[in-house]
């Protein structure tokens, strides 16, 4: 049957998407299957009516594509989809739920603050401890996220992350590795460490330039294992399924380590990480989509 992959749309990922899209439809057709580009949510709704597609590939990254809006239209619609289901959608685009779950499991996140209208957020970064990183709760790919080092920088932060939508957290900062785990079905795949040339793994590290370093497998022997038993615990606890991507960082004096987010739909650029892990253990491109196309349910 006729397969949509449903990229696009109108959040502030929106560019991201457009590449990871194109990059899955060109994997799934040299697999022979006949897929077809849909730009965002009305549109493939449009296309849905006239009952021309009996699957989709969703690689819409944030807003209603990976908040569990998406998910709960095409299940109503009785239309099968990739990723994750509503709940698991829903609570990974929430970081602040996300760590409310994580901490009721003893699964370890950075400590965090919830910042509302009329809060002192400079006693809340004293209340952490500075560094503190600021961000919108429900964004991705590091749109909206500041790095707070000093006092003097807090307002800064807070002016930009309020821009987006829904609710912003204060985190305490874990100096240390970047490390990421991308989730296949129910198996881990190898580790991957981050090493950007400036400050961190902001936007432009993650899409733009070409001396951002990744390491596969980024940890070894057990501790390899732990980041992969966590991350796995992490993606189940919030109720996510298919595939995916869990964010760790490992304080660098202590080894420990912090959940940061998962992600259910998670890119899948030239430069991107699940391909790479996956590549890692043999699984090229076109096939990992093939196999993310087949596990829809
Ligand atoms: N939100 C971006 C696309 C990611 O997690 O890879
Ligand atoms: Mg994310």
């Amino acid at each position: 049957g006729r397969v949509a992959v449903l990229m696009g749309g109108n959040s502030s990922e929106r560019e991201v998407s457009l590449d990871s899209g194109r990059n899955v439809l060109e994997a799934l057709r040299s697999r022979g299957v006949a897929a077809h580009a849909v730009d965002g949510i009305p549109n493939l709704l449009r296309e849905l009516q006239g009952k021309e597609f009996d699957r989709v590939f969703n690689i819409l990254h944030g807003g209603d594509g990976e908040n569990g809006v998406l998910q709960g239209l095409l299940q109503t619609m009785g239309v099968p989809y990739t990723g994750s289901g509503v709940l698991g959608s829903a609570l990974a685009m929430d970081k602040i739920r996300s760590k409310q779950v994580w901490l009721s499991l003893g699964l370890p996140t950075p400590r965090y603050l919830r910042l509302q209208k009329g809060n002192d957020v400079h006693a809340a970064a004293r209340e952490l401890g500075l560094p503190v990183i600021v961000k919108p709760s429900c964004e991705g790919s590091s749109v909206g996220v500041s790095r707070v080092l000093a006092d003097a920088d807090v307002d800064a932060a807070v002016e930009l992350a309020i821009r987006y939508p829904g609710e912003l957290l204060m985190e305490q900062m874990i100096v240390g590795d970047e490390l990421t785990v991308g989730i296949l079905g129910n198996v881990a795949l190898p580790s991957i460490r981050i090493v950007p040339k400036g400050q961190w793994y902001d936007y432009h590290a993650k899409y733009v330039a070409e001396d951002t370093q990744y390491l596969c497998p980024g940890l070894s022997g057990v501790e390899e294992e732990e980041i992969q038993r966590l991350a796995l615990a992490a993606f189940e606890s919030a109720g996510c399924s298919g595939w995916g991507r869990v964010d760790v960082m490992r304080d660098r004096d202590s080894g420990d380590l912090y959940l940061l987010e998962a992600n259910t739909a998670p890119g899948m650029t030239s430069h991107s990480l699940v391909p790479k892990a996956a590549r890692q253990v043999g699984i090229e491109f076109d096939e990992l989509c093939w196999r993310i196309l087949e596990m829809t349910v």
